[in-house]
């Protein structure tokens, strides 16, 4: 595949061609994905729940998601390589610098931060240090105990007011994509419109311009037993791993995946 960049993805959102994106943590995964046409690779955070076993990603540390690039980088095949700053990553600007800056170094192209407009210092100020930066927003798994649960958000008319202003905002202050995740598909379409930069969406229906999922659900497999409305188990009918991202990968860009069945309405 040729290497995957900001430009690409910007162009993809151009052409209205759909971009894909899927969670990954180690060397082998980033090979058979970035091989199989994944053209964003996230160490997501998310790792905390799959890899390590907690009950929420609060645990992960800059030095795991940091360990986790690195191995994602060494097996990559010119996938776009986009790690998490962990839960507290950014809570003082000198500390934003430092994680993403670690994450940098060990092979990200890019770091996804979790919140909302008040990230928007956060945001330039990493942007104009040469660190591109993904917002986060919607349910942001990072603030569960604030938000009193895995819920969709942006119901309300007041909320979803506020979210498509914030995305406004992420993106003026120079955020270079946005990730939703879990918010009624109407909102989700009104973002992807109203803003220039790439929207990836989680549970968030198909208008998004690209799609994202966590490894581990796409192919069927749960710790916990509970599976999310929007995932689709891949692994269904095929034989193999491969063949499994593949079909993901083709169902994005075909449109097939996500079905009405896996969004939400206001
Ligand atoms: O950590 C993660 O895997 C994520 C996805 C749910 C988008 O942020």
């Amino acid at each position: 595949m040729p290497e995957i960049t900001l430009t690409t993805l910007q162009s993809l959102k151009a052409k209205g061609e759909k971009i894909t994106m899927l969670t990954c943590y180690d060397a082998t995964f980033a090979r058979v994905a970035s091989e199989a046409g994944v053209e964003v690779l996230l160490i997501g955070d998310s790792l905390g729940m799959v890899l390590q076993g907690h009950d929420s990603t609060l645990p992960v540390s800059n030095a795991d998601m940091a360990y986790h690039t690195a191995c994602v980088k060494r097996g990559n095949a010119g996938a776009l390589i986009l790690a998490d700053l962990p839960f507290m990553a950014c809570a003082t600007l000198e500390q934003a610098f430092a994680n993403s800056a670690a994450l940098m170094q060990a092979g990200a192209h890019m770091v996804k931060v979790e919140g909302a407009a008040w990230l928007g210092e956060t945001i330039r100020l990493l942007a104009e240090r040469g660190v591109p930066v993904c917002a986060h927003m919607g349910l942001t798994p990072q603030s569960v105990n604030v938000l009193g649960g895995y819920k969709v958000q942006g119901r309300l008319e007041s909320q979803a007011r506020q979210m498509r202003a914030d995305a406004i905002a992420l993106q003026d202050a120079g955020a270079a994509m946005i990730l939703l995740e879990c918010v009624p598909s109407e909102l989700a379409a009104q973002i992807t419109q109203a803003v220039r930069v790439p929207v990836i969406g989680i549970g968030a229906g198909p208008a998004t311009d690209g799609q994202v999922l966590v490894l581990h659900d796409m192919l069927g497999l749960s710790l916990t037993g509970r599976v999310p409305k929007f995932v689709k188990n891949f692994m269904a009918g095929q034989a193999d791993i491969p063949s499994a991202l593949s079909a993901y990968v083709s169902a994005v860009k075909d449109g097939s995946f996500p079905a009405p069945e896996h969004g939400f309405n206001a």
